[in-house]
């Protein structure tokens, strides 16, 4: 009846790496339904490249469009030229710094709370990180400390609590205290995001933020974004960008944590290069080890691990014909993993990024031609800075030596992950 979803719910790496020896695509039964993994690179590009036969349609992408609106991470084929171009301008190079700004400053706030010697779980620290950062980078202006708290929480209820609505729509039956705080969180985000949104208008200030770029696009027909589409928009950024990062952040620390010798050589780097300073948005370019970390964390444990397109029409993959309505699941897990691509795959070496000569599409933990993630320098600036951060001042060490188990949600979550603090 329920196929392979236990095997993914319960031990969600092992049954994909199960999947490895099956071929290039596999079926695998979600429920009542049959989806196609692939994970070759040449199938994962002409799948997501080929936008005339798959398309960002389907049940998940329908869910996640009823519960947080049609945004550029989330609108099929047809509307998404026009929304790329709306927000590309927000992610321009030269805004960059101002983002590296805040996204220091924000790591600086978190780890003022650190005490030695106490416990946090770093995949909720990394996670209030990257939604401060989205709420301080998205709206600059005009938020009370307290607001952009209270918003950060909605959010983060938001987030957590749209993934078991996805899987799990029948939460929202019956009343339930999570449903009530679900609720509670989606009025506040929207009535919060409004009275920015208002506030934005009145002023007719440019802030130089994303928000403020969001006001000023046009159509071209002049038309502006109404406050609905730029709800939206909102929330799926923050949807596309905060856990994401904020996963990759966690694993890399955890990663770091488990192989002294990779912490040895950032500790030696950002010694070196940082002499004692807080880092800023500027040294990254002079910490290579510490972007391969990054990188290395980024292909072991893609946060997207897995993208799905829906064929919109018949067509042949790897001889295999699908009929139109196939879900096709393009699996970065087991892309990055393949030995012919990465020699040794499991083992966690940024060492090896070095001076390497990559294959073509062999790592794209940012998927591939039109949707590619409008965010990926954002996002490995802000994983590098946060990671630069930590680790030139805090030496973490888990709680328990136990492997983690990762938590299957949209994005590929390590869980829990308790660490003690202690200062270097
Ligand atoms: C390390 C962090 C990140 C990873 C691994 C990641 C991964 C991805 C991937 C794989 C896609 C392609 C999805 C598809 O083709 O359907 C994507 C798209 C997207 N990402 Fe990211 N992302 C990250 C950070 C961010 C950040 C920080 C933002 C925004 C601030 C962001 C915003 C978006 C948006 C808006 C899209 C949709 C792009 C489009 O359809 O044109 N991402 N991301």
């Amino acid at each position: 009846m329920l196929g392979h979803l236990p095997h993914l719910a319960g031990r969600p790496l092992a049954f994909l790496d199960s999947l490895s020896g099956h071929g290039d695509v596999v079926r695998v039964r979600m429920g009542t339904r049959t989806a196609h993994v692939v994970s070759h690179p040449a199938l994962v590009r002409r799948v997501l490249t080929d936008r005339r036969s798959f398309d960002r349609s389907g049940v998940l992408y329908e869910k996640v469009r009823a519960l947080l609106g049609n945004g550029l991470a989330t609108c099929p084929n047809a509307e998404h030229r026009d929304q790329r171009r709306a927000l590309q301008p927000a992610f321009h190079p030269s805004l960059m710094d101002r983002y590296a700004a805040v996204m220091t400053a924000e790591t600086a706030a978190l780890t003022a709370r650190w005490r030695p010697g106490a416990v946090v779980d770093v995949t909720e620290e990394a996670f209030r990180l990257t939604t401060a950062v989205a709420v301080r980078t998205l709206f600059s202006a005009g938020i009370a400390p307290g607001a952009a708290e209270e918003l950060r929480e909605a959010l983060e209820v938001l987030l957590r609590g749209v993934y078991t609505r996805v899987v799990a729509p029948a939460v929202d039956r019956a009343p339930s205290p999570s449903r009530r705080r679900y609720r509670r969180a989606l009025t506040r985000w929207r009535t919060g995001v409004a009275a920015i949104v208002a506030a934005y208008r009145a002023a007719g200030v440019d802030h130089g933020d994303a928000l403020s770029l969001l006001l000023a696009v046009r159509d071209e027909h002049g038309r502006a974004l109404s406050d609905v589409e730029l709800g939206d928009q909102v929330a799926t950024l923050v949807l596309a960008g905060a856990e994401t990062t904020s996963s990759v952040v966690a694993w890399a620390l955890r990663l770091l944590a488990d192989h002294p010798g990779a912490t040895a050589r950032l500790h030696g780097e950002l010694d070196t290069v940082l002499a004692g300073d807080p880092v800023t948005g500027v040294d990254l370019p002079r910490l290579p080890y510490t972007r391969d970390v990054v990188r290395e964390a980024l292909r072991l444990y893609p946060p997207a691990w897995a993208i799905t397109r829906t064929a919109t029409r018949e067509t042949e993959l790897a001889g295999k014909v699908l009929p139109p309505g196939s879900v096709v699941i393009c699996c970065l897990y087991l892309l990055h993993r393949r030995p012919e691509l990465f020699p040794d795959p499991a083992r966690f070496d940024p060492g090896r990024w070095a001076g390497a000569d990559v294959p073509r599409d062999a790592w794209l933990p940012f998927g591939l031609g039109a949707t590619k993630c409008v965010g990926d320098v954002f996002g490995s600036t802000e994983a590098g800075l946060a990671i630069a951060a930590i680790a030139s001042r805090w030496r973490l060490t888990p709680v328990s030596p136990r492997p983690p188990r990762p938590v299957p949600r949209i994005v590929l979550s390590p869980g829990p992950q308790p660490m003690r603090l202690a200062e270097r």
